[in-house]
């Protein structure tokens, strides 16, 4: 499986750490959004990128740059999956809202939106992640379900492989 980069911005780590979990899956290295130029980011068969939500469902403050950027590419012929970060008790009417920022600069620029992931088992309130009874990616919450973490990865890049 090649072709794939896994992509992450991260204020205090979380977010880092899942995402060197689901790129251990692809067998590549997770990048920060910081540090590469997203000019490449077309090249690419399959984007994976994750933001935590943060300052009350806003995307993480590298990404801010960084969908400027992706705003101006063509991404007709690239998948992407999103994954977010998010804490639902404390932020239950704005959990993982920044997933939907990335997925509609990332539409808007043409790609396909894959690993689409239930809203069952989260007891949040409301999100703008949320289209058609679904997150638009894998929501994760390492402040009440880190237990579950492992496993939520373990299906999603299962999901995300039979995508491809
Ligand atoms: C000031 C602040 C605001 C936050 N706002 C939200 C929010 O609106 N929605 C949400 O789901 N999580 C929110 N969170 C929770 C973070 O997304 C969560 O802690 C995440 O795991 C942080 O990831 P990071 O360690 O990669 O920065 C907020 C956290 C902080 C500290």
């Amino acid at each position: 499986m090649e072709n794939i980069a896994v992509i992450y911005g991260s204020d205090s780590g979380s977010t880092q750490k899942v995402a060197a979990q689901i790129a251990e899956k692809f067998n590549v290295s997770s990048q920060d959004i910081a540090d590469i130029d997203v000019d490449d980011l077309p090249q690419y068969e399959l984007v994976i990128m994750g933001t935590p939500t943060v300052n009350h469902g806003e995307v993480q403050s590298d990404w801010d740059y960084a969908l400027n950027e992706i705003e101006d590419l063509d991404l007709a012929e690239t998948k992407v999956a999103i994954f977010g970060l998010g804490d639902q008790l404390e932020y239950a009417d704005t959990f993982v809202d920044a997933m939907a920022d990335l997925a509609d600069v990332c539409e808007d620029a043409g790609a396909e939106i894959i690993g689409q992931w239930p809203t069952e088992g989260y007891e949040h309130s409301e999100s703008r992640a949320e289209e058609d009874g679904q997150f638009l990616g894998l929501a994760i919450d390492v402040e009440r379900q880190a237990n579950l973490t492992q496993q939520r990865v373990d299906k999603w890049a299962e999901l995300l492989k039979a995508s491809l």
